[in-house]
């Protein structure tokens, strides 16, 4: 919720060309949004890559962030996005060309990752633990492919922090609930940094930002999308949707309406 669109729609089985443009126009919005902005620019502070390093961008969507650290790697280094959608690499291998950046993408798996062991200095990696159901095992292959000193920022969203107001607490708890379902390891965010320990990694610094809407706008194809399932589920009836519904538009007119949910970020390092 927040700034984004739902979760399922970045799902590593939801692959087919059709999705590819929903699948930017998502990733371009969540970009601009001030959270995301805010909380990258953390990411990258405390990574501090630098040139000649090599970098991988695990998941790297539109390329944005492996662009950022090709910029600071510089010709002398390396900058990867292994991305498994092929949409999102073509588009992302196009932006970077017209870009002038050397940033270049690959196929592959968080869980297998296309790369030797000890090979790379700095790894970013946002937004796909909450796809996961392994993410431990993700965990494990960002350790093993860091150099013994590298570092990673690891980004991620937790959906149980997504809060919605006003509205009837107990209906609201419903559509909020029904954004948890919404993704393989919803609770992504709280687990980041103890993933990263439990692979042998030391904690540098943590960080999060609350993705915030517009409080004058309802993001209605997400509000309607958890409002429809929670009326076909049972959970709640049309009356209580519409209600809901009304007292959200009420609040946007007056710009007092509150829409958000929280993403973590842990910056760690491999012991030398
Ligand atoms: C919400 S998008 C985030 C994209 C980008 N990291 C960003 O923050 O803009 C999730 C990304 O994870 C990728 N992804 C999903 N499953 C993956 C997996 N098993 N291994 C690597 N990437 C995966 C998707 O294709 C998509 O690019």
């Amino acid at each position: 919720m927040g700034e984004s669109r739902p979760t399922s729609a970045f799902h590593s089985d939801n692959m087919d060309a059709s999705h590819t443009d929903r699948l930017i126009e998502a990733l371009d919005t969540q970009a601009a949004s001030a959270g995301v902005r805010r909380l990258r620019d953390w990411g990258h502070q405390g990574l501090a890559a630098q040139p000649g390093e090599r970098a991988l961008d695990i998941g790297s969507g539109t390329g944005s962030e492996i662009r950022a650290l090709a910029a600071a790697v510089t010709s002398s280094g390396y900058a990867v996005g292994v991305e498994p959608n092929p949409g999102l690499r073509e588009t992302a291998r196009q932006r970077a060309a017209d870009a002038g950046s050397v940033a270049r993408f690959v196929g592959g798996d968080a869980l297998a990752l296309p790369v030797d062991d000890a090979d790379i200095d700095v790894v970013w990696c946002e937004r796909v633990f909450q796809h996961l159901a392994e993410s431990d095992r993700a965990a494990e292959e960002i350790a093993r492919v860091l150099r013994p000193g590298g570092r990673v920022a690891l980004l991620d969203t937790d959906w149980a922090t997504t809060i919605l107001y006003p509205g009837e607490p107990e209906v609201v708890a419903v559509l909020t609930g029904g954004a948890l379902s919404a993704a393989a390891n919803p609770h992504a965010g709280r687990k980041l940094v103890g993933q990263l320990a439990a692979a042998g990694l030391e904690i540098d610094d943590l960080g999060s930002q609350a993705l915030i809407q517009d409080p004058g706008k309802v993001t209605w194809p997400l509000v309607r999308m958890l409002g429809e399932k929670a009326v076909q589920s049972a959970l709640i009836t049309e009356q209580q949707r519409d209600r809901l519904y009304a007292d959200l538009t009420a609040a946007a007119e007056r710009g007092g309406l509150h829409m958000s949910v929280t993403m973590f970020g842990v910056i760690a390092r491999k012991p030398r």
